[in-house]
C-alpha cells in the first residue's frame, strides 16, 4: 500500500471513502441528485431514477442542456475570462480560449448549423482531429440539440463509412488535412471517399458491402440500403492547407460558414432524457455499436467524477492526452472539465514527436497540475528511460491518472516515481463508453496498490461473478458486473435495443437465466477482474472477442470483415495478442482462398487492407496462413481456442468445437 501525503489528504475533497461510500449505498439516488443539484436546470426533475427493464432514465422530467453547465452559466461569472483551452500544436504555435471566447465561437457555429436547416434530433458526423474546432463542434451541435457522432480521426474510409450509415448523419464534419509527425493526412480525400461508397452501396446490391459481411441486425436490413442521399452537407475546416476538391453546393468552408454568423444563441431546452451523442464503439461481433449517452445523466456523472478524482481546483492546468474521438475526450476533454470551469490543456501532436520528451516539456513549459494518459504511453515512454523526463522540472504535477487498459504495476510505479516523484497519487481509473464516466478508480487521499484500479466510486455497486451470476470467493477471476445503474449510463445502442439487451443484460456468457427472466439490474461489463482481500478491484482484460491495442478498442469481427474484402481471402479469424508496449497486439489466422499461394508479399497486402479500410491503429501484427480454423458446430469460429494454442494454454471447454 502507498499512502498519500498530508498535503494530498488536507487538499482532497473526499477524506474518507470507506465511510461515504457506505453513506451513499444506502441511497444512491438521494447522492446523484444533490449533485444533479449543484448544476444548472432549466426545469427540475420529478424522478431521479426510474428504471424499466434494461433501461435506466435519469432526471425524468428535468430540462437541461449540458451546454448551458458547460458554457452558458458561466458567462456572468469570472469564469468567462478564464482559459477554456489552451492548445498547442504540433509546431509548438499556441491558440487560447476563454470561457467567452469559446461560447461566441460555440454560438457562431451553432447559428451556422441552424442555418443548413439541423434541427434538434437530427444526426452530424464529426471527423476532425486534435483541434479546437473538435470540441466547438461538438458542443455547437449540443447546444441546438443536435445528436453529435464523432469518429476518430484515425479511422479511414470504410470505418467512416459505416459510423455515418449507421447513425445516419446529414452532415460530416471535417478538416481539410492535418499534420501528423512530418506527414500531412489527406482526411478530406477519407470522407470524399465514403460518401461515394455510400452512394455505391445504396444504389447496387447490399451484398458488395464488405463491411456487412458479418453484420447482425436486428430487423435484417442493410442499413447502407435505406437512405441515398443522406449526406447534405460537408463543412470543411482548413488546418493543413492542403489541396481539396470543394463539391459545389454540397462542401462549404467553416470559415466561411461561421464569418456570417451570429455570436449570440440560443442554447435549445432539451429533456435530460434526450439524446446527446452517439458514439460508436467496437464489441464482440458485428460492426460498432453507437452507444447514447444523455444530456441529464450523463452530465452528473462526468461533471462529479472528475471533480473528485481529479481533485480539480480552480488554478489547475489539466492536461488529458486523449483523443475526442474517444468517449474519454467526450466526457474528460470537453464536457466535464467546462461544467467545472477548468484550464484544459491539450497537445495536437503524438507523445513521440517532435521527441519523446515533448509531454514533459509542456508540464514543464505550462505547469500542468494534473495529467491523465494511458498506460500504453506510459510503457513506450518508460522504456525510453529516466534521462528523458528527468530533464524537465516536473514540480507542478499533483495528481496523475491513466485509463483505457490494465496498468502493469510496473509501468505504474515508474510513473509514480519518475514523473510524480513519489508525491503524486495514481489514479487508475476504470471505465468504459458505456459507462460515460470513471466507475471504479482511487480518489486522491486512498491508499495505493500499484496496478490496483481500487473501488468504485460513490453510488456504484461492482462485484465479480462466476458464469452463474455467483459473487467469486476473493482473488479469483471472475465476470465484473455492475448491480446498480448510475446517472452517466448508455441509453441504448442506437437502432439496435436487441443487441444492447443482449450485450449488457442478457449475455451468453452468464448461463444463470433466472437473472434475466427476474429483470433483475446486472449489467455485463465485458471484463475480468479480481477483488483482493482488501476489497481492492484488478482489472484482467476483456473476456470476449474485444482487442485492446494501446488502449484502442477494436472488434474482432470488424477486422476479419475487413481481410474478408480482399479477393484472396476465403476466411479470416483474427485474436489479440499480449504485447509489451501496446498491451495487446493483432493476430489474424487467413484462410486463402483455392489456388492462391501464400507469400510474404500476400501477407503485406492483407495488412495494408485492413489499414486502409479500418486505420493505422488496426494494422494487424501478424499474419499466419492456415487452412483450417476451431469452429463450432454451427458454423461459428472459436477464438477463444485459436488464442490458447497461440499462448500456449490449456484450451478449456471444447465439447462444442467441431473439428
Ligand atoms: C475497456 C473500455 C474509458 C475510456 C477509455 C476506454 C478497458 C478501461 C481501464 C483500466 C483496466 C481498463 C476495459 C474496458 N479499460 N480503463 N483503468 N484498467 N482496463 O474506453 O474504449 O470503451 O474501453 O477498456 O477493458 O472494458 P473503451
Amino acid at each position: 500500500m502507498i499512502n498519500p501525503s498530508q498535503e494530498i489528504i488536507d487538499s482532497a475533497y473526499v477524506k474518507d471513502y470507506e465511510k461515504l461510500y457506505t453513506e451513499v449505498k444506502e441511497n444512491p439516488e438521494a447522492f446523484w441528485e444533490n449533485i444533479a443539484k449543484e448544476l444548472s436546470w432549466f426545469k427540475p426533475w420529478n424522478k431521479v431514477l426510474d428504471w424499466n427493464y434494461p433501461y435506466a432514465r435519469w432526471f425524468v422530467g428535468g430540462q437541461c442542456n449540458i451546454v448551458n453547465n458547460a458554457l452558458d452559466r458561466w458567462q456572468k461569472t469570472d469564469v468567462a475570462e478564464k482559459k477554456a483551452y489552451i492548445w498547442v500544436a504540433q509546431d509548438g504555435t499556441e491558440r487560447t480560449f476563454t470561457y467567452k471566447q469559446l461560447n461566441d465561437a460555440v454560438s457562431r457555429f451553432a447559428n451556422g448549423l441552424k442555418s443548413l436547416g439541423l434541427k434538434k434530433g437530427d444526426r452530424v458526423s464529426i471527423y476532425l482531429p486534435r483541434i479546437p474546432e473538435q470540441f466547438i463542434a461538438m458542443l455547437a451541435c449540443a447546444k441546438i440539440g443536435v445528436i453529435h457522432s464523432v469518429v476518430f480521426s484515425g479511422f479511414s474510409v470504410d470505418a467512416l463509412k459505416n459510423r455515418i450509415v449507421d447513425a445516419e448523419a446529414k452532415v460530416v464534419i471535417c478538416a481539410d488535412g492535418y499534420p501528423y509527425k512530418d506527414k500531412v493526412v489527406e482526411c478530406k480525400k477519407n470522407v470524399d471517399e465514403a460518401i461515394e461508397n455510400i452512394k455505391m452501396a445504396t444504389g447496387g446490391t447490399p451484398g458488395r458491402d464488405p463491411g456487412s459481411a458479418q453484420v447482425t441486425s436486428t430487423d435484417g436490413k442493410d442499413k447502407a440500403g435505406q437512405n441515398l442521399s443522406q449526406i447534405e452537407h460537408v463543412i470543411v475546416i482548413k488546418r493543413a492547407g492542403n489541396n481539396i476538391q470543394m463539391q459545389p453546393g454540397r462542401d462549404i468552408w467553416y470559415h466561411e460558414l461561421v464569418a456570417k454568423q451570429d455570436p449570440i444563441c440560443s442554447t435549445v431546452i432539451m429533456e435530460a432524457t434526450d439524446p446527446l451523442f452517439i458514439l460508436y464503439t467496437s464489441g464482440s461481433t458485428g460492426k460498432p455499436k453507437g452507444v447514447i449517452h444523455s444530456h441529464g445523466g450523463y452530465m452528473v456523472g462526468t461533471y462529479s467524477t472528475l471533480r473528485w478524482i481529479f481533485n480539480l481546483q480552480p488554478d489547475d492546468i489539466y492536461f488529458c492526452t486523449a483523443d475526442s474521438g474517444w468517449i474519454t475526450g467526450h466526457s474528460y476533454i470537453v464536457y466535464s472539465p467546462l461544467m467545472n470551469g477548468a484550464t484544459t490543456f491539450v497537445y495536437e501532436g503524438t507523445p513521440d514527436y517532435p521527441d519523446p520528451g515533448i509531454w514533459w516539456r509542456l508540464v514543464e513549459k505550462y505547469k500542468i497540475t494534473k495529467f491523465y494518459t494511458a498506460p500504453t504511453a506510459i510503457r513506450a515512454l518508460m522504456r525510453l528511460g529516466d534521462e528523458i523526463p528527468n530533464k524537465y522540472d516536473l514540480s507542478s504535477l499533483k495528481i496523475l491518472g491513466t485509463v483505457g487498459e490494465p496498468i502493469n504495476p510496473e509501468a505504474w510505479l515508474w510513473y509514480h516515481r519518475v514523473i510524480g516523484k513519489e508525491k503524486c497519487p495514481v489514479m487508475d481509473t476504470w471505465w468504459q463508453t458505456e459507462t460515460g464516466m470513471m466507475m471504479i478508480s482511487p480518489l486522491p487521499a486512498s491508499p495505493l496498490k500499484a496496478g490496483s484500479a481500487s473501488k468504485p466510486f460513490f453510488g456504484i455497486e461492482t462485484e465479480i461473478v462466476d458464469e452463474k451470476g455467483n459473487p467469486a470467493p476473493v482473488d479469483t477471476q471472475g465476470y465484473l458486473i455492475i448491480k446498480k445503474p448510475w446517472p452517466s449510463m448508455l441509453m441504448d445502442v442506437y437502432n439496435n435495443p436487441k443487441r444492447y439487451l443482449e450485450t449488457y443484460f442478457q449475455n451468453e456468457a452468464i448461463t444463470n437465466t433466472q437473472i434475466f427472466e427476474n429483470k433483475q439490474f446486472f449489467y455485463f461489463t465485458g471484463d475480468s477482474a479480481k477483488k483482493d482481500a482488501d476489497g481492492y478491484y484488478w482489472i484482467v482484460g476483456r473476456n470476449d472477442d474485444v482487442i485492446k491495442v494501446s488502449g484502442h478498442r477494436l472488434g474482432s469481427a470488424e477486422l476479419e470483415s475487413a481481410f474478408v474484402a480482399h479477393p484472396s481471402v476465403a476466411e479470416a479469424a483474427v485474436i489479440g495478442k499480449p504485447d509489451e508496449v501496446k498491451g495487446e497486439k493483432i493476430k489474424a489466422f487467413i484462410i486463402l482462398k483455392k489456388d492462391v499461394q501464400p507469400s510474404d508479399q500476400l501477407k503485406e497486402e492483407l495488412k495494408q487492407q485492413v489499414r486502409k479500410m479500418i486505420g493505422p491503429i488496426a494494422t494487424p501484427d501478424e499474419i499466419e496462413f492456415v487452412d483450417k480454423l476451431p469452429k463450432t458446430r454451427s458454423g461459428k469460429i472459436m477464438r477463444r481456442v485459436l488464442k490458447a494454442q497461440e499462448l500456449g494454454q490449456p484450451l478449456g471447454d471444447t465439447s462444442t468445437l467441431e473439428n
